[in-house]
């Protein structure tokens, strides 16, 4: 498969967390259609990142996807952290959409 599919790949799982984890946050009860996205788009994420990881030779590259890794972990965590309340839901949102551009900015410029 071209990388560029690949890549894409890649972030449409992206796209598809964060559009789960809008109706996650700010729904008063979230449907099950939100938390199977939320799921299978999690795990698709995990998957073809370390696709991209293993087949560029990317594992020896530096730190940066370690943090990558962890920051998928609060992603996992966020529907969790919104049932729990202790945030104003789009305060929540705001923060994890921060940390998804975190996340995006370690792929493309790989800066440690
Ligand atoms: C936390 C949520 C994540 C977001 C929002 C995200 C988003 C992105 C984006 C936008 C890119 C640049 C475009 C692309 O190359 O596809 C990228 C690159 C990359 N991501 Fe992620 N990613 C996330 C999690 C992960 C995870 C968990 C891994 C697995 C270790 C991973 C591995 C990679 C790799 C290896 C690249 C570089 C690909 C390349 O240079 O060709 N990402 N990511």
């Amino acid at each position: 498969m071209s990388l560029f599919l690949i890549q894409a790949l890649h972030v449409a799982a992206a796209l598809g967390v964060f559009t789960a984890l809008g109706a996650i946050c700010l729904a008063d009860k979230p449907g099950k259609g939100a938390t199977i996205l939320h799921g299978i788009s999690l795990v698709l994420l995990l998957l073809v990142g370390l696709h991209l990881l293993v087949s560029q030779e990317l594992l020896k590259s530096g730190g940066w996807w370690h943090v990558k890794i962890l920051l998928w972990l609060v992603l996992g965590a966020a529907p969790a952290l919104a049932r729990r309340k202790l945030l104003p839901p789009a305060a929540l949102l705001g923060i994890l959409l921060a940390l998804g551009a975190l996340s995006a900015f370690l792929g493309l410029a790989k800066p440690f």
